[in-house]
């Protein structure tokens, strides 16, 4: 089992191992030493002994892990294996490529719904799903209870639908709106994502590259 103390560095990890672990898992490995997965996933091996360690110690002296066996229990840690049910606002651009390409279901979620306040959408087709109106939101909550909410909208529009949602018992969002709901709703879970921070970090690297050369 694993500790209750698992810190945020280990966890924000574990989809990595997870990702990696399915990887060999399908090309047939059935177990790998903490020096291979160090090699191969750029880790040191006693960052990894000690990642692994902290979630219950799943490696053998002299056998290394075994990769079916790992793979599961970060699957059941991260909880992959739940279904919570999803409901995204805001099908623009950004809404439907996300409701489109992402394996909610490989990742734990299922998405159940997706709404927009713009009419003209209302009824479209987006992963199968029908593109409901927002003045829906309320009783599709009340029937249906998604407890997670992806917001793929402008952040002046995401306190107003916020506030509802968690009235209505969403307890995580995956939040790609600019709106800081950490700070107005601290007893939910949030995932902000910012596609521009990676670019930015992705543009430090590039300066530093340049630097030393
Ligand atoms: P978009 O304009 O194509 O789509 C926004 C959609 O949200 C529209 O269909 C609009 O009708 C809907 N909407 C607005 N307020 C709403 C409300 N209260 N209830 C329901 N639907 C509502 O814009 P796009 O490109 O899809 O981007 C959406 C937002 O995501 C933007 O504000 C942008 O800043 C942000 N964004 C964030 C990224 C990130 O990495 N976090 C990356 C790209 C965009």
């Amino acid at each position: 089992m694993p500790k209750s103390d698992v810190s945020l560095s280990v966890i924000k990890r574990l989809p990595r191992y997870y990702r990696f672990l399915g990887e060999i898992k399908k090309a047939g490995v059935q177990r790998i030493s903490s020096g291979e997965l160090s090699k191969r996933m750029g880790f040191t091996a006693s960052q990894i002994r000690q990642d692994l360690n902290c979630l219950g110690g799943f490696g053998q002296q002299g056998y290394g892990y075994n990769v079916e066996q790992l793979y599961g229990e970060i699957g059941k840690i991260l909880g992959v294996d739940k279904k919570a049910k999803t409901i995204l606002i805001g099908a623009g651009n950004l809404g439907r490529a996300v409701a489109s390409h992402m394996s909610f279901e490989e990742r734990g979620f299922n998405l159940i719904g997706i709404f927009d306040r713009n009419e003209a959408l209302a009824g479209q087709l987006v992963r199968n799903l029908p593109i409901r109106h927002i003045d829906g939101l309320y009783d599709f909550c009340r029937d249906n209870n998604p407890t997670v909410a992806v917001l793929c909208i402008p952040s002046e529009s995401a306190q107003e639908i916020t506030d509802e949602l968690v009235k209505l018992g969403v307890k995580g969002f995956w939040n790609f709106s600019h709106y800081d709901i950490a700070s107005h709703h601290p007893e939910v879970a949030v995932e902000n994502v910012h596609l521009s921070d990676s670019l930015m970090t992705l543009s430090y690297h590039i300066n530093n590259i340049k630097k030393s050369k």
